[in-house]
């Protein structure tokens, strides 16, 4: 049976409603962001198309916007919502590959809990 890994990963003072948090948390080489919707939080990895980094992209609703290329993902499950702007508005990729796009996928979730003042990300998926 596997131990769960509980990993620190910020304060419940660091996060505010409608932006991300970059942590120090590092999963399988991505830096761990973290997001308060409500009063629920949810921790993402970084985006799927180029590892941008999505505690600095946009939110609406529960949805998340990558600064870079504008991929949009949902906060709460992962789930690739939108592709990259350049494949949306003209069906061709000038931003990476059409290889790149076309494996685009749902971004990685972490479970996180709450204690105390604490927020902790479990390691494993
Ligand atoms: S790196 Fe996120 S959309 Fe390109």
């Amino acid at each position: 049976m596997s131990q769960e890994n509980w990993i620190k990963a910020a304060q419940i003072d660091d996060l505010e409603s409608g932006q991300g948090f970059e942590t120090d948390v590092e999963i399988d080489g991505e830096t761990i962001a973290l997001f308060q919707i409500g009063n629920k939080y949810y921790a993402l990895g970084e985006c799927t198309h180029e590892q941008g980094p999505l505690c600095q992209g946009i939110i609406e609703d529960n949805m998340v916007q990558c600064p870079w290329h504008s991929a949009r993902f949902d906060i709460t499950t992962g789930k690739l919502i939108e592709f990259p702007a350049a494949c949306r508005v003209t069906g061709n990729v000038t931003v990476g590959t059409q290889e790149e796009v076309e494996t685009l996928s749902d971004c990685k979730t972490y479970k996180v809990k709450v204690e105390g003042d604490n927020i902790y990300i479990l390691e494993s998926e």
